[in-house]
């Protein structure tokens, strides 16, 4: 052993850094620490689940939503992982930095409650996570696309009253509808699959078109071709300028009779004056909705006892043929676990100096 020659401090150094790297931290002397806002009952066993597989990085949680009062708690942490529907102002991305974080990974898709301008001069670093589980939003539409069709809604009060008799309440069979999708992308594509395991022919339209699909035959040439043939009508496209109120009077117009139209996608693509007067008419067989153009500060909140805040959105919760949702298609174990695990792992990245999985475009 004496005559091998040890460089200690080369070797102290080695150990360093390979301690460094195990606990996630770039600089060597761990303690990283990252802090999560608005965490529900719900997400916390994933919280506890991410911190219990870091143990070198150390997790702190509120259930209080992110505002200039509150971005203090974030104080010594390195990144911030959040979610909520109130907007990311200036004041409370300004009170972030001030505590010296600009590394902030959001656990759901939309970034359009973001001051970005603001974000860029501070030099904010941004995740999302786009994809979490496409199957969560399209199994809740398949569900309530067959709910529609067999009327559960209708003998669900009819038996919850004594009244068992079978008709008029008479259901139709999936396999003799053509489904229309509007949009396939990674949420219609499994809605795609789910709606032909039940044995309908599906027809779909996207103006970016898939190429197994293609090869498959799914396609129609135009969203008029698709109006013109389908039974069912689901939209899984997300809300852009040219897509607002994508389905109003004059696209009903071109529907079939006793068309089902199902919106589980964003509320802003459907103008619900023109679906109401569809509904009265006779014109829309039913409407599945989770999703609607005055959702915020509706959904998610609870109206029992007070005054509900929006009487069209309770006309529509009150018509037999019309499934409203608030909001909740995504809302599954599976898709919760992936919207916090996967925006800690970003935060992770960030915070250690590493390209993030899924960045967002600051500015
Ligand atoms: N209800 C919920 O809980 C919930 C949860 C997650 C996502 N969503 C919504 O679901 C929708 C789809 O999400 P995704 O992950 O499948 O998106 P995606 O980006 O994977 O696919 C969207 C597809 O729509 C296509 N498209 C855009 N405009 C179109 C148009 N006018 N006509 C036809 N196709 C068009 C695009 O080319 C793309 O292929 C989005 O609106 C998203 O916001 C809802």
């Amino acid at each position: 052993m004496g005559d091998i020659d040890v460089n200690k401090d080369l070797v102290k150094k080695i150990v360093q850094q390979v301690l460094a790297e195990q606990s996630g931290s770039s600089n060597g002397n761990g303690g990283k620490k990252i802090f999560a806002f608005s965490i529900r009952k719900d997400e916390e066993p994933y919280v506890k689940e991410w911190a219990s597989k870091h143990p070198n990085i150390e997790v702190g949680y509120t259930d209080e939503l992110l505002t200039p009062k509150t971005a203090k708690y974030a104080k010594g942490a390195n990144g911030v992982v959040v979610y909520q529907q109130l907007d990311y102002t200036a004041d409370t991305l300004q009170a972030l930095a001030d505590e010296g974080v600009t590394k902030m990974s959001l656990r759901n898709v939309g970034v359009d409650n973001i001051d970005m301008a603001k974000a860029k001069e501070l030099g904010f670093e941004i995740t999302n996570v786009p994809v979490y589980s496409p199957n969560a939003i399209a199994e809740h539409a398949a569900i309530q696309t067959a709910r529609i069709l067999r009327q559960t809604k209708v003998m669900d009060e009819k038996v919850a009253n004594g009244d068992l008799r079978w008709a008029p309440t008479i259901g139709r069979e999936v396999r003799d509808q053509t489904v229309g999708v509007i949009g396939t992308g990674h949420i219609g594509r499994v809605y795609m699959q789910i709606m032909e395991g039940f044995g309908a022919k599906v027809i779909a339209y996207d103006p970016f078109e898939n190429p197994e699909l293609k090869k498959q035959g799914y396609y129609v040439d135009s969203l008029d071709d698709l109006y013109a043939q389908a039974d069912v009508i689901s939209l899984h496209v997300p809300a852009t300028k040219e897509n607002f109120h994508m389905i109003n009077q004059d696209t009903i117009a071109k529907m079939k009779d006793n068309v089902v139209l199902v919106n589980c996608s964003r509320g802003a693509l459907v103008d619900t004056d023109a679906v109401i007067a569809g509904l009265d008419s006779g014109k829309i067989f039913g409407f599945v909705m989770d999703t609607y153009e005055d959702e915020v500060g509706i959904f998610n909140a609870d109206w029992r006892g007070k005054q509900f805040p929006d009487s069209r959105l309770e006309d529509l919760i009150h018509r037999s043929n019309v499934l409203v949702t608030p909001h909740t298609a995504f809302y599954t174990t599976h898709a919760v676990r992936n919207m916090v695990i996967k925006a800690f792992d970003n935060n992770c990245k960030l915070i250690n100096g590493k390209p993030a999985d899924t960045p967002v475009k600051v500015g």
